[in-house]
């Protein structure tokens, strides 16, 4: 027979007939109750749904008393029995077991997952047995169920998936923030007559990082394809040790050949809605969990994400009303500062109460490949900034004009050399073109409810730790 999963059992009508359905399922128990009448009753959980089905153990089972001694917390049993129509309440369907088989034993005395809730804190130094309690399950379910939202977003309005290099040799935001890619001995690197490290004598002939965004090969696939997006890993070697920083972290990033900032932005808003609906659709009984666990008003803030347009600020705009505020900021605002976390926060809480988009940022704060702005003081630059985490996507118009980009490289201190390929795509039948980065992890924060970007992805790596 083949398996069945929970989340299937628990969805089929409750069979009318007394003898039920023959079913065979694996999985882990999460609780175990004995009755006085000789009847077990088991809270089995295979991982493919929030709630577990109930295996009802009679004592007439050959091996109950080892099962007494075994199937508790933890421990994984195969069940084979008859799933029928529930006598008890809380479930229509349950199993009646005719044969049960121990798996894998589990030693309570030292199984570190024991309480119903343990802090989050406490699971992040159990990253391999998290994904045992509910909260965990929940928030993977829905980070994969995203995932899956963001293909289908991209596939249904002809975008095509596009496979940027994960080992790169180009800084795309110019902020030196990289980690290195090198297969030299460290402690005996070839050296140059003036004692410089040889890059020429590295795996690749040259100096190469992992990358930081998959931005400047996907606009040379954008001016090809039309509209790309990428999805996968990128990496950041900045030592932030802030609930919205990873070192490793998925990053969304569309990018639109002949589009400009307004419909780079619409496109953005467009998204964040789709896929939080999608996520909010597929994952209800996940989100009422967590939101009960963890995150009050969680469903609610969702639907009025998903109800309401953005607001949408320029940066002056934004500086405005930050001035205007009277508040005292920790950092004090004017115009040409980069927006911290308490601005942003203070934007979207308190003067929008909704997402905002902000645009036009002083070039001086932004990435070379921005383009200016006809005020040659601005570039057209946008921030979706959403409740709890703030900045959720960076994104821009792209400088489409040659002579204005070897400008701004030279602004930037960056060598032409290193950007040649992406020079020549202003070269040979240059348009406009806009896109955006969105951080996935931000996204599941922001959907699970989740406040700390170490549980929105199965193994956070950041400063210092990389267990
Ligand atoms: O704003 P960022 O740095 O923009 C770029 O990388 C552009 N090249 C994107 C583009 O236009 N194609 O990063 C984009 C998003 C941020 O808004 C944030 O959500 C996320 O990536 N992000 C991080 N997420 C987790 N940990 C970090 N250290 C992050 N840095 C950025
Ligand atoms: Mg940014």
């Amino acid at each position: 027979m083949t398996v069945q999963r929970v989340r299937s059992l628990l969805a089929t009508p409750p069979p009318s007939d007394a003898a039920g359905i023959a079913v065979e399922l694996h999985g882990w128990v999460r609780s175990r109750r004995d009755s006085k009448a000789g009847l077990s009753f088991i809270d089995l959980n295979d991982g493919s749904s929030l709630q577990g089905i109930q295996i009802v153990a009679p004592a007439e089972l050959a091996n109950y008393q080892e099962l007494l001694r075994r199937a508790h917390l933890g421990a994984s049993i195969a069940v084979q029995g008859r799933l029928v129509a529930s006598q008890g309440r809380g479930q229509s369907v349950e199993v009646l077991a005719e044969r049960m088989t121990i798996i894998g034993d589990c030693d309570l005395e030292t199984f570190p997952i024991q309480k119903q809730q343990t802090s989050l804190e406490h699971l992040r130094s159990l990253p391999h047995l998290r994904a045992r309690t509910r909260t965990f399950q929940s928030i993977m379910r829905i980070r994969s169920e995203l995932a899956l939202a963001v293909h289908r977003f991209f596939g249904e309005r002809n975008f095509y998936y596009v496979h940027t290099p994960i080992i790169s040799a180009s800084d795309c935001e110019g902020a030196g923030a990289m980690f290195r890619v090198s297969t030299l001995d460290l402690a005996a690197p070839p050296r140059q007559p003036d004692g410089a490290i040889d890059w020429a004598q590295d795996f690749f002939g040259r100096e190469a990082w992992l990358t930081v965004s998959g931005q400047l090969e996907g606009e040379t696939y954008a001016c090809g394809l039309g509209n790309i997006y990428t999805f996968g890993p990128t990496f950041r070697a900045e030592n932030s040790n802030t609930p919205r920083h990873l070192a490793e972290f998925w990053m969304i990033e569309p990018e639109m050949a002949f589009c400009d900032l307004d419909g780079n932005r619409a496109l953005a808003e467009e998204f964040v809605r789709q896929v939080v609906s999608d996520a909010c659709e597929r994952c209800p009984a996940e989100i009422e969990f967590l939101e009960k666990q963890w995150a009050r008003g969680l469903r609610q803030s969702l639907e009025d994400l998903c109800a309401s347009d953005f607001a949408h600020l320029s940066y002056d705009e934004a500086i405005d009303r930050l001035i205007k505020s009277g508040k005292r900021f920790e950092f004090p605002v004017s115009w040409g500062v980069d927006l911290q976390a308490e601005h942003e926060k203070f934007l979207v809480e308190v003067a929008m109460k909704k997402p905002v988009v902000i645009t036009d940022y002083p070039k001086d704060i932004k990435a070379f490949y921005m383009r200016l702005n006809d005020d040659g003081r601005t570039v057209a630059a946008m921030d979706v900034l959403v409740p709890r985490m703030g900045e959720l996507i960076g994104g821009a118009q792209r400088e489409d004009r040659l002579e204005m980009l070897l400008a701004r490289l030279q602004e930037h201190g960056l060598q032409a050399d290193d950007y040649a390929p992406y020079l020549d795509l202003r070269r040979f039948g240059s348009v406009p073109h806009a896109g955006f980065g969105l951080g996935f992890e931000r996204l599941v924060c922001l959907v699970s409810g989740v406040q700390n970007i170490r549980d929105a992805i199965p193994y956070p790596r950041t400063p210092g730790h990389c267990p």
